[in-house]
């Protein structure tokens, strides 16, 4: 086996989004003597990589702009070159997407491995000599098994001394603090097999990372502990969820109690900030895959218990929709919202699984015009999210006569407001935080109405002006029947 100790000197990376990208970043920050191709199918996400003007970074996180000047061109590269990356690697990581099968066995529930399957098999026939394919997407359990099975029918021509060893490596940064989570994880986690391949592999991470960080597991532990660990996060979220509409109908307050709660140790004290529901790529995806998984292994309970995860994710949406529909007298027909943030957490321009997407469609669908601001998502990326909806290109081109739901995107929140019979707060964003309230009262209808999802508006000026509050779970203000 001495051939395959061959020394690491070019990696690659199949994917470069949201984790493919800022993931290769800091691998090339901290090992400049390791050259580093980020590869994609998409042009137009390459270009974007490639762009000499780093605000048009197809990924918005703190702190990577300031890497990509020290690597990029350097020994980080961007390009559609898959083919040859593939073949001038020792090390090959797979970033692609994972996303839930739309369609057939598993709809709904099971991981989509498309993607996965497609640059396996490209690896497969274009590989050279000994490569470590390393998982970085989030996959099923059992995943690995497939990838070698693929790999080791070595398509095409030259494969004599073709080897390979599979290893799980998930990763578990967070959208907005990519760049902190990746420069100081709290583990990393490496399973496999092969021991040679895993001590690679830790190497590479033992430039920045400290030993007692670094975890070592078989392959299935590995792959089972993300898929876990996002399932355990989201199921603390439902929980506090769930407890905040019990504080509004028992004058108790959520802040207090989830404080109370985390001061626990054993408990702990993140992820206790009741909201609108969690979004984001993740969470929901992979617990519905944990979900098809504990029912494909016969363990239904198991199952219905993270079903209702995701159940209480989707009633808290639901919920706050009707909330803001019947403190509107029951009517938001032709009424003007003002909608405050559509990603689906502050520091991030990504919106997918966005409650504030929910929410939206379902006042849409009762006839509401939207005001949607967000001091990061484009207008663009809302326009595919509420594809089907009403688009007016300004206020001025509302048409209340048709009684159809409509939207438009406003620069700023004073735009937003402007005529708005309420707003509504769906993400954090520190700007909203400071909102002049006295200058916004003036531009709204009365009787107006502030809804606040993420309990993080300035509730005593709020209410010292005359406006309605609702907060997410307060028992006070006036949420009280
Ligand atoms: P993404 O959609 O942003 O990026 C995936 C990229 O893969 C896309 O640019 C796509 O064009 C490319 N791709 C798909 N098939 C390809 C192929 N055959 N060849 C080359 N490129 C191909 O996804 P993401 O958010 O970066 O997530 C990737 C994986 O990481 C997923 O499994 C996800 O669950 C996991 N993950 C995501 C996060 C996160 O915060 N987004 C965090 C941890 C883990
Ligand atoms: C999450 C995990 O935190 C990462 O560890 C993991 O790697 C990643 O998923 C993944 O696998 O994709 P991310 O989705 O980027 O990261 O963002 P989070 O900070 O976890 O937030 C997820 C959602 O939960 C957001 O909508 C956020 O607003 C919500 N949230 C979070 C709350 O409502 N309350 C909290 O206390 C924390």
């Amino acid at each position: 086996m001495s051939h395959i100790k061959q020394k690491i000197k070019k990696i690659c990376c199949i994917g470069a989004g949201y984790v493919g990208g800022p993931t290769m970043a800091v691998i090339a920050l901290n090992c400049p003597e390791l050259e580093i191709h980020v590869v994609d199918i998409s042009e137009e996400r390459i270009e974007k990589w490639n762009s000499k003007d780093l605000s048009k970074l197809p990924v918005y996180e703190r702190g990577l702009d300031k890497i990509l000047e020290k690597t990029r061109g350097i020994n980080l590269f961007f390009s559609t070159n898959i083919d040859l990356a593939i073949e001038q690697s020792q090390m090959i990581f797979i970033s692609v997407n994972t996303p839930v099968k739309k369609s057939g066995i598993g709809a709904g529930q099971m991981s989509d491995l498309r993607y996965v399957e497609a640059c396996t098999r490209r690896i497969s026939e274009k590989a050279k000599g000994h490569t470590i394919i390393v998982e970085k997407s989030t996959l099923p359990v059992r995943t690995a098994q497939t990838i070698k099975s693929i790999l080791s029918s070595k398509i095409g021509s030259n494969n004599k001394d073709k080897t390979f060893s599979v290893l799980s490596n998930p990763e578990f940064l967070a959208e907005g603090t990519a760049i902190n989570d990746l420069q100081n994880p709290d583990r990393v986690l490496i399973g496999g097999e092969d021991n040679y391949s895993i001590s690679v592999l830790e190497k590479i991470y033992l430039n920045w990372v400290p030993s007692n960080k670094i975890i070592k597991t078989n392959l299935w532990s590995s792959e089972l502990s993300k898929l876990a660990s996002n399932a355990f996060l989201a199921q603390r979220i439902s929980s506090i969820n769930s407890i905040s509409a019990f504080c509004e109908v028992s004058g108790a307050d959520v802040a207090e109690v989830s404080k109370a709660i985390g001061k626990d140790q054993r408990i702990g004290a993140e992820f206790l900030k009741s909201g609108p529901g969690f979004g984001g790529s993740c969470f929901k995806k992979d617990i519905l895959n944990l979900v098809y998984l504990c029912n494909y292994f016969g363990l239904k309970e198991v199952g219905d218990y993270w079903q209702g995860v995701v159940n209480i994710n989707e009633w808290q949406q639901d919920r706050i929709y009707k909330i803001i529909v019947d403190k509107l007298f029951g009517n938001v027909s032709c009424k003007q919202i003002a909608i405050l943030g559509f990603s689906f957490k502050s520091g991030t321009n990504d919106t997918r699984e966005s409650p504030s997407i929910s929410i939206s469609k379902k006042l849409l669908s009762e006839g509401a015009f939207l005001k949607i601001h967000d001091p990061k998502v484009k207008a663009s990326q809302i326009l595919k999210d509420l594809d089907g909806y009403n688009f007016v290109e300004d206020d001025m081109d509302y048409d209340n006569s048709n009684n159809q739901g409509s939207w438009t995107f406003s620069k700023d929140v004073l735009t937003a407001s402007k005529n708005a019979d309420a707003i509504v707060v769906l993400t954090e964003w520190e700007e909203y935080k400071t909102i002049n309230w006295e200058e916004i009262s003036l531009y709204l209808r009365k009787p107006s109405w502030i809804f606040d999802a993420r309990g993080v508006l300035d509730s005593s000026r709020i209410e010292r002006i005359g406006l309605n509050l609702w907060r997410l779970g307060s028992g006070n203000f006036n949420n009280l029947s």
